[in-house]
C-alpha cells in the first residue's frame, strides 16, 4: 500500500456542508477534506439568491413560520423534527456565518438584509375569512422577506468564508483527489479510496468516520443548472455497496434557467419583484397560484411554465417564456417589496442582481435592464440522496439502522427536510445546519474509538475498475452514453412523467449501463487523465439515474416535484411515505417505503399532528 493516510475524520467534498462539517470536527479531532475540485470551485459557490432564516429583520417572522412553509413546500413529505431543527438552528447559523466575516448585504439600519423567495410566507395580519375573494384581506398568508443575501452571490460568499475559516483552523486538504470507493468492512465504514488526479495513483484514506458531502447529480439531465462535477459520486458508490437511496423520485426543476443552457437565473429575480410572462404578455402565474403568483413553490412554477408552453403560449410558439426584471415592469405591477409606495429604478435592480444581469448579457445577448429574458425550467436540485438521521448518520434500512462510521450532509444526503420539493434558499441553510451537526457527530464518534483495521488490500476493487477501463479497447465515445442518458432523463423522467415514459427511461438506462460495462477509454495515461475521471463519473450518474427512475415508477401518485400525469393526485393513503431504492446486481432494483416523521401535539385533550396534511395551494 504505497499511499496511505490516516485521519480520525475524512470528509469527501469541499462544498458548504463538507467545509462546515470540517470546521466542527477539526475543533476536536484530526480531520482531512478530500475533494475532486479545488475547494472554492465547489458548486455551493453557484448558489445565488440567499440563505433562509427567520431573523425578522424586515418583517415579522418566526422559525415556526419557516418550519410550516418548509413542510408545506415539501408537500408534507418532510420529516418534521428535521424541519424544526433546520429552521430553529438556521438563525444561529446565520449569525455564526456573520461572525466569521461573511459580507451579507445590509438594511438601512445595518442589519442583515433579507429578500423574498418562493413559498416563504407569514400569516397575513389583515386576514379576514369573510373578505371578498381575490382581495388582499382574503389571503391567509403573504410572502415574507426571509432570505439573507450577498447580492446574488450568496453561495460564493459562504464558500469563501468557510474555506478561509478551515484554512485558519488547520484543516488538511487533499485537493483534486477523486473518491473511487468506500471501505466498508464488517458493516462499518473505515475509510475511502481515492485517485490523485495529478498522478493517477490510488490513495487509501483510513478513518474512524467518513462524511460524504459530494453534492447532487443534476448532470443526469440534459438541461441543468448543475456544474459538470455534480455526478452523485457519494450516493452512487454507497448504492453500489448495497446501501439504499431515499426519495430519489423527487428532483427539482428550477423554473428560471437560461433557455437551452440551463444556467440559473436566481429566484431572487422574482423575490425582488420580477415577473414571468407568456407570449400574450399575461402574468400567467395568476392562473396557477392566485395568492403567491410568481412566488409559488418551484414545482408549481415549473409545471405552470410547461402548461403554458403546451397550451401554445410559449414565446414565438417555442418552449420558453419570459422573465422580466425591468424596473418599469416592477413598478407597473408594484411587485418590488422593498419600496412600498415608491418606484424602483434600474440602478437598484443592477445592485441587487449583478450576476444575473451579467449572465443574461453574456450568455443570451439580452440586456435585462431593457428586455425580458427567455427562460425554461432547469434541473437544479435532488431532494433525495443517502438516508440520514438528524446527526448525519447514514441509515441502511426502513428501521433506521445506522452504518457505523458513515455520515452524509448537504445535497448528497436526504435527512429529509425538503420532502417532495425544496423551498429556495433552504439548501444553503441545510448545509450549514446539517453540515455542522454531522461534523459534530462524526467527531464524537471518532473521539470515542480507536482505528479499526483495514481489509488487506482495500484498493483492490478500485484498481480493478480502473484497470478494466484502461485495458479495454475504446468501443464508443463515452460522451455518447452520457448524452443519451441526459436526453432520456429529460424527456421521460423530467417535470412530467407517466408509466409509459418511465418504463422507456428504465429500459434505456439499463441498455446504457450495459454499454457502459463494455466501455474502454482513449487516454491510457496517468497524469491528469480527465477522460478516466469523466468515465468514472458517468458510471455514478448512471447509478443515480437508475435509482431516480426506479423510485419514480414505483410512486403512483403526484406529490411535489414528482408529477405523474397518469396519477395526477396526491395519494396520502398509499404514499405518505419515503421511498428507499436498493440496487441488486446488474439492473435489478427494489423499492421499499418508510414512515414520515410526524410531530404530534396535545390539542383539546387529543393527540393531533402539529402540521396536519393540507391540500397544497399557493
Ligand atoms: O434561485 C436561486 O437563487 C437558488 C437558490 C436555491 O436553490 O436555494
Amino acid at each position: 500500500m504505497n499511499h496511505y493516510h490516516r485521519f480520525d475524520c475524512i470528509i469527501v467534498g469541499a462544498g458548504g456542508s463538507g467545509l462546515m462539517a470540517a470546521l466542527e470536527s477539526s475543533r476536536r479531532v484530526g480531520t482531512a477534506v478530500v475533494s475532486k475540485l479545488y475547494p472554492p470551485r465547489s458548486h455551493t459557490g453557484a448558489a445565488q439568491g440567499g440563505i433562509a432564516a427567520a431573523l425578522a429583520n424586515l418583517e415579522e417572522d418566526s422559525w415556526e413560520n419557516h418550519a410550516y412553509d418548509t413542510i408545506k413546500g415539501g408537500d408534507f413529505l418532510v420529516d418534521q423534527t428535521a424541519a424544526e431543527i433546520l429552521c430553529r438552528e438556521a438563525v444561529e447559523g446565520i449569525y455564526e456565518l456573520e461572525h466569521m466575516g461573511l459580507p451579507f448585504d445590509r438594511t438601512a439600519a445595518g442589519r442583515i438584509s433579507q429578500r423574498r423567495f418562493g413559498g416563504h410566507t407569514r400569516p397575513n395580519p389583515k386576514y379576514d375569512p369573510n373578505a371578498a375573494p381575490g382581495t388582499d384581506a382574503a389571503k391567509p398568508r403573504i410572502p415574507v422577506m426571509r432570505s439573507c443575501h450577498s447580492a446574488d452571490r450568496t453561495g460564493h460568499m459562504i464558500l469563501q468564508t468557510l474555506y478561509q475559516q478551515c484554512i485558519k483552523q488547520g484543516v488538511t486538504f487533499f485537493d483534486e483527489f477523486h473518491m473511487v470507493d468506500l471501505i466498508l468492512e464488517d458493516g462499518e465504514c473505515r475509510g475511502i479510496v481515492a485517485i490523485e488526479i495529478a498522478t493517477g495513483q490510488l490513495h487509501v484514506f483510513h478513518a474512524k468516520s467518513v462524511l460524504l458531502a459530494t453534492g447532487g447529480f443534476g448532470r443526469i439531465f440534459k438541461v441543468s443548472s448543475n456544474a459538470y462535477a455534480l455526478t452523485g459520486d457519494g450516493p452512487a458508490i454507497a448504492y453500489r455497496h448495497g446501501l439504499p437511496l431515499e426519495d430519489m423520485e423527487f428532483y427539482q426543476f428550477h423554473p428560471t434557467g437560461i433557455y437551452k443552457l440551463g444556467i440559473l437565473l436566481s429566484e431572487a429575480c422574482r423575490g425582488d419583484g420580477g415577473i414571468m410572462f407568456n407570449k400574450d404578455g399575461e402574468r400567467f402565474m395568476e392562473r396557477y397560484a392566485p395568492n403567491l403568483k410568481d412566488l409559488a413553490s418551484r414545482d408549481v412554477c415549473s409545471r405552470s411554465i410547461y402548461q403554458e408552453v403546451r397550451a401554445g403560449r410559449g414565446i414565438n410558439g417555442k418552449d420558453y417564456v419570459y422573465l422580466d426584471i425591468r424596473a418599469e415592469t416592477m413598478n407597473k405591477y408594484k411587485s418590488s417589496p422593498l419600496h412600498p409606495g415608491q418606484d424602483v429604478d434600474s440602478a437598484w435592480v443592477e445592485k441587487r442582481l449583478p450576476d444575473i444581469i451579467e449572465f443574461a448579457r453574456t450568455y443570451l445577448g439580452v440586456d435585462p435592464i431593457r428586455e425580458p429574458m427567455p427562460i425554461q425550467p432547469t434541473a437544479h436540485y435532488a431532494m433525495g440522496g443517502l438516508p440520514t438521521d438528524v446527526e448525519g448518520r447514514v441509515l441502511r434500512d426502513v428501521s433506521g439502522t445506522p452504518v457505523p462510521g458513515l455520515y452524509s450532509a448537504g445535497e448528497s444526503a436526504c435527512v429529509s427536510v425538503h420532502g417532495a420539493n425544496r423551498l429556495g434558499t433552504n439548501s444553503l441553510v441545510d448545509l450549514v445546519v446539517y453540515g455542522r451537526r454531522a461534523g459534530r457527530a462524526m467527531a464524537d464518534y471518532a473521539a470515542a474509538r480507536s482505528f479499526a483495521p483495514l481489509p488487506s488490500h482495500p484498493e483492490t476493487k478500485a484498481r480493478e475498475q480502473i484497470d478494466a477501463l484502461l485495458s479495454r479497447p475504446r468501443t464508443e465515445p463515452w460522451a455518447k452514453i452520457r448524452d443519451e442518458m441526459q436526453v432520456t432523463m429529460m424527456e421521460n423522467c423530467g417535470v412530467f412523467r407517466t408509466e409509459e415514459t418511465l418504463t422507456k427511461a428504465r429500459d434505456e438506462i439499463a441498455a446504457l449501463k450495459a454499454r457502459y460495462r463494455q466501455l474502454g477509454i482513449q487516454d491510457k495515461g496517468s497524469v491528469f487523465n480527465t477522460n478516466l475521471l469523466e468515465v468514472l463519473e458517468l458510471g455514478n450518474l448512471l447509478e443515480t439515474a437508475e435509482a431516480t427512475v426506479a423510485a419514480a415508477l414505483a410512486r403512483r401518485e403526484s406529490r411535489g416535484a414528482h408529477s405523474r400525469e397518469d396519477f395526477p393526485d396526491r395519494n396520502d393513503h398509499d404514499f405518505f411515505k419515503h421511498s428507499l431504492v436498493y440496487s441488486h446486481n446488474e439492473n435489478q432494483t427494489s423499492v421499499v417505503y418508510k414512515d414520515v416523521d410526524v410531530i404530534y401535539v396535545e390539542k383539546h385533550g387529543e393527540r393531533v399532528p402539529k402540521y396536519p396534511l393540507e391540500v397544497r395551494k399557493y
